[in-house]
């Protein structure tokens, strides 16, 4: 029951998405492509002003992250190294009716009788036959026939059309992720399938042209780290962040544009110290004591601290575009969830209508954010495919290490040697290889010399406008033109992201008086803010129109402020609120700065 609510919640979003141009399919007018979206006016409003807050934030707001446009096609060794060339793989099954692919960890668990085939002859031509094996899953209490009629069809696609089964056996199953969820067929073994797009760079078409759209935007930052630092000057701990479109050949796309085949991410990777330097130049390493934000960054934070301040700062950034914490699930992924190279990874999950339920019931929400400690992996992988350094020199470090005793910088340097000797074993070196080059980097400590950890935040840009699609839509009911109460759908988007901050509506279009001063009020609020100028249609009609696009202010020019209602009503306007409905009058000369005021 709560099951199809939600998918008629949905329904409805995804039809306001499309009657008001939010997001619509690509390339429509040819019967769409599965996994692509385009954003209309509203949509491309909503998104702009989500990536410009995001960059606002995390970057134009602190001193210590700078930005990077890089290129969505970059040096396929780039892939090698952060191993999407052979790891960045999904499990996928094709059913053997039908050809429908589905990813195999998404397949629901089914249990039922299933009726297996040793093959099929033609009854009409002895020569054809199969002993190609086949099985059907059937729900309980549902009549063989079915069965027999599913194997009958794909015996008829190897050629014998007129089937005699052969062999027919039955079986209890239960909880069996082999079947189509859909009709029962069986389905192929899995097979891993890579997600990243293949083009070709140059004219010619060969091996060694082929390169890869990129699958996130956070390899760019890596390989540019060190030229990065060099020009903006940063010293760790610092951060490089960027937004930017990213491609992955999802086997299903679903659920809108939650999963995509192209989007975009907005990614910040946040370089560190490694904790023995931290424990060096501090004395001791701070982790985190309580719950909550863990207030100004400190020099003496570990990746621990770091880790806890970029999941507290993205879940405030979420609550301040208007995503109560209700609707967020902090997920902290288990240890056999994690990334071999990650030490830990928070999940910002929201509650879609369309995530699945918990034991009580509850949505159980799905993914908008990742946030990793991913150790110094990324910049290692690297330095070991391109052959450059990317350690970096840490002056402070340096000092703070000769004024250490013997049995400290021992501990210190024993603890970094372990560590860098587990990522080079972990990676493929061999054992002696990786003690030597492990005892070399560990001597460089001692220099200030080290390779940065990264905690990386990375958001997807259209989760996070769907998510801001689902929890702004609302119904509830209006008054109409003749005071009758209507359902009215209201976008509750917070002011921050709105598409478009305020409508301005002379009452009459017919009064040459009042379209003038209502172009008057357009012209002098669009240098700070997206205005919408509407003049036709009824006055309620017009209200009901931008409550849908999420308009949070409506303006209307009306009688009195033409002071034909008292003088001192003169240069007032009408200020309603899209939320209450609520109405005031408010002065011209004060309007534009009461609603950068309420929009910043
Ligand atoms: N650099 C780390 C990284 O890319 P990820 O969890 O694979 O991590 C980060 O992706 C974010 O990108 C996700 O939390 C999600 O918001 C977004 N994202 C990933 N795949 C997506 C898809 N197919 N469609 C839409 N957004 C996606």
């Amino acid at each position: 029951m709560a099951e199809s609510k939600a998918n008629d919640l949905m329904e409805r979003i995804v039809s306001l998405c499309k009657r008001r141009g939010f997001v619509f399919q690509s390339s429509e007018i040819y019967g769409g492509i599965n996994g692509f979206w385009d954003y209309g006016p509203l949509g491309a409003e909503l998104k702009r002003n989500v990536k410009d807050f995001w960059w606002r934030v995390m970057t134009q707001k602190r001193d210590d992250v700078v930005g990077l446009d890089a290129t969505i096609i970059m040096h396929p060794k780039i892939w090698e190294a952060s191993g999407h060339a052979t790891t960045f793989a999904d499990p996928m099954v094709d059913c053997l009716l039908t050809k429908k692919r589905f990813r195999a960890d998404q397949i629901e668990p089914q249990s039922g009788i299933a009726y297996h085939y040793g093959g099929a002859e033609d009854s009409t031509d002895k020569t054809k036959t199969s002993r190609e094996p086949y099985s059907v899953l059937l729900a309980p209490g549902k009549h063989p026939d079915s069965a027999r009629k599913a194997a009958r069809q794909f015996y008829a696609q190897r050629g014998i059309t007129e089937a005699r089964l052969l062999e027919e056996r039955t079986e209890k199953v239960e909880n069996s992720i082999r079947f189509n969820p859909e009709n029962g067929s069986l389905l192929t073994e899995p097979r891993l399938f890579n997600l990243m797009f293949k083009t070709c760079v140059g004219p010619v078409e060969s091996a060694e042209s082929t390169a890869y759209l990129r699958p996130e935007t956070a390899q760019a930052i890596f390989a540019q780290f060190k030229t990065v630092a060099e020009v903006s000057r940063q010293k760790v701990p610092f951060g490089i962040c960027q937004i930017g479109k990213a491609f992955r050949n999802e086997i299903n796309p679903r659920n809108f544009t939650f999963r995509s085949r192209e989007f975009e991410q907005m990614e910040l990777e946040f370089f560190i110290r490694p904790d023995e330097a931290v424990e060096a130049i501090c004395g001791s390493v701070a982790r985190p004591a309580s719950p909550g934000h863990p207030g100004e960054p400190q020099a003496n934070w570990g990746w621990q601290m770091w880790h806890k301040y970029w999941v507290e700062e993205r879940l405030a950034f979420y609550e301040s575009i208007g995503l109560p914490r209700t609707t967020l699930v902090e997920y902290w992924q288990k240890p056999e969830e994690l990334a071999h190279y990650a030490r830990a990874t928070v999940d910002i999950l929201y509650k879609f209508p369309f995530s699945k339920r918990d034991a009580a019931g509850e949505l159980a929400g799905e993914e908008l954010e990742g946030i990793a400690a991913r150790s110094d992996f990324d910049l290692s992988q690297h330095q070991r495919f391109s052959g450059k350094a990317m350690g970096v020199f840490d002056e402070e470090l340096k000092e703070a290490w000769a004024r250490l005793d013997e049995a400290k910088k021992a501990a210190l340097s024993k603890r970094y040697f372990e560590s860098r000797r587990n990522y080079l074993v972990k990676t493929g070196e061999d054992p002696a290889g990786a003690e030597a080059k492990a005892r070399e980097e560990a001597a460089g400590l001692g220099r200030g010399n080290y390779v940065p950890h990264v905690i990386e935040p990375s958001a997807g840009v259209d989760r996070l406008a769907l998510a801001l699609i689902c929890n702004a839509y609302g119904e509830d009911t209006a008054p109409d033109e003749k005071g009758r109460m209507e359902t009215r759908i209201v976008m509750r988007f917070h002011p921050r992201i709105a598409p478009v901050k305020a409508a301005v509506f002379p009452l009459l279009k017919n009064k040459p008086e009042l379209v003038r001063k209502a172009r008057e009020v357009r012209d002098l609020l669009r240098p700070h803010m997206t205005v919408f100028y509407d003049e036709a249609g009824a006055i309620g009609r017009r209200y009901r129109r931008q409550d849908e696009a999420g308009t949070p202010f409506g303006v209307t020019i009306d009688f009195e402020t033409l002071g034909e209602q008292g003088a001192e009503l003169k240069d007032t306007v009408t200020l309603r609120e899209r939320d209450s409905m609520k109405q005031s009058r408010v002065k011209i000369d004060t309007l534009a700065a009461l609603l950068v005021e309420r929009i910043r």
